[in-house]
């Protein structure tokens, strides 16, 4: 029996492989983790110094009010690690879902819940939409307005996760079913993102597009809230459903190459639970690798063949199945998605 020590940072999977011969050494993977990579507004990936990145901190500190419209998985990946971590402060969040089984999760954590959308929309100064694309028609109240505080301010900021919704059709649709007394010159103020699930365990990617309408106050709220949920940057709006394609639905890709390594592993005489989690390990070390080296991965990929080895072999099985194709292909089959679902009414 061999002792296989997985080590991720401090912590470590340790279990028992019959005739494994794997070991990777904890010095070397929490080297990985000692920097930290961040990418700047010019799409740049750039290396910083881990202290010289901005700390977690409070979100929302002035009273702001936070509100959900959409309680699923998504706005759970952003927010919940938020709350868990202390920096947003439930008592000043309110989230609505169709079931009372949503939203059961959030007033656990001591949130606000409603199956009333408006009085989500009416009452806080940040709204996050997180409803399925199709349904934003349908989550828009059909006419909201305002407390009198939320008109003293006048303006509010609405955060949208929705693929393929374009900001102007985002904006359009929220502001038809706006009720706006005259006194009031009130104004809202959009941003468009493409986060992934990754972010409920700090390793998820986000890019956005802000309306030019939008302020320092907002980018500084952005910075906040999506910077400890891991990469986040600003995008191009007529990239976001390629962005979408690579990294929202990216994700979602790399589960059925987790579950299909651990098939050949099984084939192999390797017990599933050993290697599910070897497999997935695999996956994120080379991830890491990659962007603690920003190295191209065909670099990375002549590292580990050696001339006539084993794992040349196993790259040419991979390339006989047209796997570089297979992900091209899926990459561009869920942008064209993304388009599509913009289209629908
Ligand atoms: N999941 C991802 O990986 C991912 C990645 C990037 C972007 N997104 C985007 O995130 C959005 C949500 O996706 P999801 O995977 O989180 O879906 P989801 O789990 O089904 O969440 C959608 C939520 O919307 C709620 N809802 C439905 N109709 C509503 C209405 N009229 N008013 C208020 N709430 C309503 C649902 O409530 P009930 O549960 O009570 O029915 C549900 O909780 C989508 O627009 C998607 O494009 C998702």
């Amino acid at each position: 029996m061999y002792l296989i020590t997985c080590a991720y940072w401090l912590n470590a999977y340790v279990f028992e492989a019959p005739e494994a011969d794997i070991w990777l050494g904890l010095g070397q993977i929490k080297s990985l983790f000692d920097s930290r990579w961040v990418v700047s507004n010019n799409q740049k990936f750039t290396k910083m110094n881990p202290n010289s990145v901005a700390e977690p901190k409070q979100i929302l500190t002035n009273g702001e009010r936070f509100g959900v419209v959409g309680g699923g998985n998504m706005t759970k990946a952003l927010v919940f690690p938020l709350i868990e971590k202390g920096l947003l402060s439930p008592e000043q969040i309110v989230v609505s879902a169709t079931t009372q089984a949503t939203l059961a999760s959030w007033r656990e954590l001591g949130c606000a819940t409603t199956t009333d959308n408006k009085l989500v929309t009416s009452t806080s100064d940040i709204v996050l939409w997180g409803v399925k694309p199709q349904m934003l028609s349908k989550a828009i109240p059909q006419s909201w307005n305002l407390t009198e505080e939320r008109y003293s301010k006048c303006s509010s900021l609405h955060i949208s996760v929705l693929a393929g919704i374009t900001l102007e059709t985002f904006k359009q649709r929220l502001q038809d079913k706006l009720e706006v007394l005259p006194r009031a010159p009130y104004k809202l103020r959009c941003i468009r993102t493409m986060p992934n699930i990754g972010a409920s365990v700090g390793s998820g990617c986000v890019v956005f597009t802000p309306e030019p309408e939008v302020i320092d106050e907002d980018r500084q709220f952005m910075h906040d809230f999506f910077g400890p949920t891991g990469l986040y940057f600003e995008v191009p709006e007529y990239q976001m459903n390629a962005y979408s394609g690579l990294m929202g639905c990216g994700i979602g890709f790399m589960f059925p190459v987790i579950e299909g390594l651990s098939d050949g592993a099984v084939k192999m005489g390797i017990p599933r639970a050993a290697s599910l989690k070897l497999a997935a390990q695999v996956m994120k070390g080379a991830g890491e690798l990659l962007l603690a080296e920003n190295r191209h991965p065909g670099e990375l990929k002549d590292r580990v063949c050696s001339p006539g080895g084993s794992t040349i072999c196993g790259v040419a099985a991979l390339e006989e199945n047209g796997v570089r194709n297979a992900f091209i292909k899926a990459v561009e089959a869920s942008t064209k998605r993304g388009e599509e679902l913009g289209q629908l009414k």
